[in-house]
């Protein structure tokens, strides 16, 4: 079980980092291989619209993400963490989003199969400093299309509402516990279906 997972959020140690890392914890417990990327430490330019992958599938743009592809097409899991900045996930979790362009060519350009055969799942992680009722709908359709162009089902995730000050998320009643036991179960490799997560309502 490998799990790949993108922190998005620039504040390391923050709310977000904290909420993978409880999630991440539980999975290495179970015995998964996880690694972590901190979006922000990396350098990932957002799409260039060249059209060079359209008949390749290959990105052409020279970044770090060409270390990240073979890590995304090797994977069993992808989890995306980020916050809400402005109702959408964080500049840095964007670019990678838009970047998943040349996998997206892949699948249903050049209809190639998935590699190595996997049907990954993806799970999302978010939470905001608002009680906005319709805070993570946006995004959750952002991370979906993500999702669906590496190949991965979106299963769903957890999200958290008034978190606001650097290290809030610990004072959040059930939030770090909830992505621990959903580390947990995904890192165990339990059936999708029975994951502890908030699935989205309407596709
Ligand atoms: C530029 C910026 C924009 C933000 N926009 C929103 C927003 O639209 N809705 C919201 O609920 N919170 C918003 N927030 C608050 C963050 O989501 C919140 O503070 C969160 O806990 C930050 O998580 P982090 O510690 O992982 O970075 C914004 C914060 C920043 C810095």
């Amino acid at each position: 079980m490998k799990i790949l997972a993108f922190q998005g959020s620039p504040r390391l140690g923050g709310n977000t980092d904290l909420l993978l890392e409880a999630f991440l914890k539980g999975a290495r417990e179970a015995g998964a291989e996880c690694e972590k990327i901190n979006l922000y430490r990396i350098n990932i330019k957002p799409c260039l619209e060249c059209g060079e992958c359209d008949t390749t599938g290959e990105c052409v743009i020279p970044d770090d993400m060409a270390q990240i592809y073979p890590k995304i097409d090797a994977a069993d899991v992808i989890v995306v963490a980020s916050p809400i900045f402005f109702y959408n996930i964080t500049s840095y979790t964007q670019a990678l989003v838009e970047r998943s362009q040349a996998r997206w060519v892949c699948k249903y350009v050049l209809k190639k199969d998935p590699p190595f055969g996997k049907k990954k799942a993806g799970v999302f992680l978010s939470l905001g400093a608002t009680k906005g009722k319709k805070l993570f709908e946006g995004v959750q359709r952002v991370i979906r299309y993500f999702f669906d162009a590496v190949y991965a089902d979106y299963e769903g995730g957890l999200f958290y509402r008034g978190v606001e000050k650097k290290g809030a998320i610990k004072d959040h009643p059930t939030a770090l516990k909830e992505a621990y036991n959903l580390g947990l179960c995904v890192g165990r490799g339990e059936p999708r279906e029975s994951w502890p997560l908030v699935r989205e309502k309407t596709p």
